[in-house]
């Protein structure tokens, strides 16, 4: 029996344009060429784009599951990411385009940032942290935010940075496993016109946190605070009587970076450990070559937040790295109306777009005319990250955002992965709408079947066969845990949980997670190709499914579905979206029940939660709600499945 089965049968491709490609970076195969033949040299010639005090001894140490790179080399990542840009001469160059929610603007140039992250890391110096110390970061998406990461990184201090939408309870535990001893935060974060109460949620988890021995807390919504004598010190204060200049420690190349805490399936959230070297070569690398990136002119913008990966590595350290000029924006996309994204590219030019499906559906959702108000003429490169993209988002992504001009980058990879592993190189590869294409030059990535076979063409899991130098080091405090989550269900491969599809080009389909997997009939159906089918008719926004218990086929199919434009579902409505996806990939997968609903529950950021639209669909109570963004979604939902009709 094969891993997962496919039905999708997407025919479209989209070579490189003609425009697009007369400038690219990479327009051929001569990269991947160079790193089949000899994959750590092709590594080693990337970690040179950086600047290292002394050079490496060893490329690559492999003892599996454990990879040191650069071993002997060393390097300080701020420097890296701030100074030599500023000795470079383009300390004028601007690095963030901040917006804040309210509208209020800052320009952050290499010099400004240069001046803050010194100011910073002497606060932190005088504040007792040393190197090796944790310092952990609760803020919104305010410029102070990546000083305080780069700060820490120059004086050798890991951050763990807690995204600002997280509970009090969250931040606790976080804090209390990887032992920070100092906290950064703000009084608050706005979010739709209302304060987020950063610092009284921090209050909360430091009665039970007891390695922080100080917090700095910037003032950014202004209100009233209570500051704890002896232990809270503002930001400007602190700032205000710092040194001037802090001369960046020499780290060692796999010294730890940052911990990033992922939630796992059990209550314990992971400490994903990212080192220096190989961590800082790759997402400059990939962030080079798969935005295809000029330093000098483009403006890149990548709308996640950094309190999750994508923003640590393509927010933070693959742009600063390379110099690249961004946009930092705090608020979201409907405040205060549904066109402030359009209206950002539009006021900064922004040249390069990255985000995530769930948004791109979202927007669906909402209808062109919002887009249309602007003049987005400026994006040459639009990217996609998170989920699975289906076909249907990616060709609206293309044309009412991209003006059918900009290549659409799809790009897989995970916390734990560091950066981007499989994405197309937009000046060269042929593009397919939801496929993330190929595994970059470097990255050994082969789907499996069950007994751990390569499958040539079909589907199975997702899992790579050699490191990669941003991979996870491990699980802070839980090397054990480190190798029973990620190298144990196929002897000698890491396995990312998963499913893709190879198709007969070698190109790569991702599938979802095969948690999510539904059996039906014996059948190992997607959910990634049953939503694509659903988001394929002209009515639908976004869908999920999921499998639930069935007498009959083991499992069935029911959907929940977002019509585009706040649409009202109806039975005979349902009947359509069942035959669609009946006509699209047969009756196997045709869903038993469709659930129309308004919204999908969604993690903070951004992916749906199927494991409790499964629990709805069993009738069961809630599981762990704590990711959940907007708790009034699922509620809504469990009494639109008790009312809707079954069909066999
Ligand atoms: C999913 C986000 C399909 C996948 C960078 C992965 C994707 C998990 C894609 C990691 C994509 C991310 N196509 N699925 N382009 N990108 N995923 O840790 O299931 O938040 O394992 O990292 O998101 O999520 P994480």
């Amino acid at each position: 029996m094969t891993g997962i089965e496919s039905f999708s049968s997407e025919e479209r491709s989209f070579p490189p344009p003609e425009p697009f490609k007369d400038r690219a970076l990479v327009t051929d195969l001569s990269l991947h060429e160079e790193a089949d033949r000899d994959w750590k040299g092709f590594w080693a010639r990337q970690a040179l784009a950086l600047d290292w005090y002394d050079e490496w001894d060893t490329i690559c140490d492999w003892r599996l599951p454990f990879a040191r790179w650069f071993d002997g080399g060393t390097l300080n990542a701020s420097y890296n990411c701030v100074d030599r840009h500023v000795a470079a001469g383009n300390g004028d160059r601007v690095a963030y385009h901040w917006e804040g929610e309210p509208g209020d603007t800052r320009t952050i140039t290499y010099a400004d940032l240069l001046a803050d992250v010194q100011r910073f890391a002497n606060v932190l110096r005088d504040l007792g942290v040393r190197r090796g110390d944790r310092v952990a970061i609760y803020m919104p998406m305010i410029p102070e935010l990546p000083v305080a990461m780069l700060a820490c990184t120059r004086i050798g201090a890991a951050h763990s940075v807690v995204f600002g939408g997280f509970s009090s309870d969250a931040l606790r535990d976080r804090i209390v496993d990887a032992e920070a001893k100092v906290l950064v935060t703000a009084d608050g974060g706005w979010r739709r016109g209302a304060i987020v109460p950063l610092k009284a949620n921090a209050d909360a988890s430091l009665h039970a946190a007891p390695s922080i021995e100080a917090v700095v807390v910037v003032r950014r919504t202004g209100q009233e605070l209570p500051m704890q004598d002896g232990r809270d010190h503002w930001w400007h204060d602190v700032m205000a009587s710092a040194a001037t200049e802090c001369e960046p420690e020499r780290m060692g190349s796999e010294d730890l970076l940052y911990l990033l805490y992922t939630s796992g399936t059990t209550a314990k959230p992971k400490g994903i450990m990212h080192t220096t070297g190989g961590y800082l070569t790759q997402v400059a690398f990939t962030h080079r070559y798969v935005f295809d990136l000029r330093p000098d002119t483009d403006v890149y913008w990548c709308a996640a937040d950094i309190g999750w990966v994508t923003g640590h590595s393509y927010i933070v350290y693959g742009p600063l790295a390379n110099g690249a000029t961004g946009v930092l924006f705090e608020g979201t996309p409907d405040f205060p109306e549904r066109d402030r994204w359009w209206s950002i590219i539009e006021r900064y030019g922004v040249t390069i777009l990255y985000t995530a499906p769930t948004a791109i559906r979202t927007f669906m959702k909402w209808g062109t005319a919002e887009p249309e108000k602007h003049d987005l003429s400026s994006l040459r490169l639009l990217g996609s990250v998170g989920e699975p993209i289906n076909p249907e988002a990616w060709m609206w992504y293309r044309r009412h955002v991209g003006g059918d001009r900009c290549p659409v980058v799809d790009t897989w990879w995970q916390t734990e992965t560091g950066a981007i592993l499989i994405a197309p190189l937009p000046g060269a590869t042929t593009l397919k709408p939801g496929s993330a294409t190929f595994p970059l030059p470097g990255i050994a990535a082969e789907v499996v079947d069950d007994s751990g076979q390569p499958v040539q063409a079909g589907g199975g899991y997702l899992t790579l066969t050699q490191p990669w130098p941003s991979m996870l080091r491990g699980i802070y405090g839980d090397p054990e845990r480190y190798h029973q989550t990620y190298w144990s269900r196929f002897p000698g491969r890491y396995f990312a949980g998963d499913g893709a599809r190879v198709d007969d080009e070698g190109y790569f389909w991702f599938m979802g997670r095969v948690d999510d997997v539904m059996n039906v009939s014996g059948h190992r159906v997607s959910t990634t190709e049953v939503e694509s089918a659903l988001v394929d008719h002209p009515s639908v926004a976004e869908a999920a499914t999921v499998g639930a218990s069935d007498e009959i086929t083991g499992q069935a199919i029911i959907a929940f579905v977002t019509l585009k434009g706040g649409q009202e579902g109806t039975p005979d409505h349902g009947q359509v979206l069942r035959q669609h996806v009946a006509t699209r990939i047969g009756a196997i997968a045709r869903p038993r029940t469709i659930v129309f609903t308004d919204d999908l529950p969604k993690t903070r950021s951004g992916k749906i939660m199927r494991r409790l639209l499964r629990d709805v669909a069993e009738g069961r109570a809630l599981g762990d709600v704590t990711t959940l963004a907007d708790a009034s979604v699922i509620e809504e939902i469990k009494k639109r499945a008790a009312a809707a009709p079954e069909e066999d």
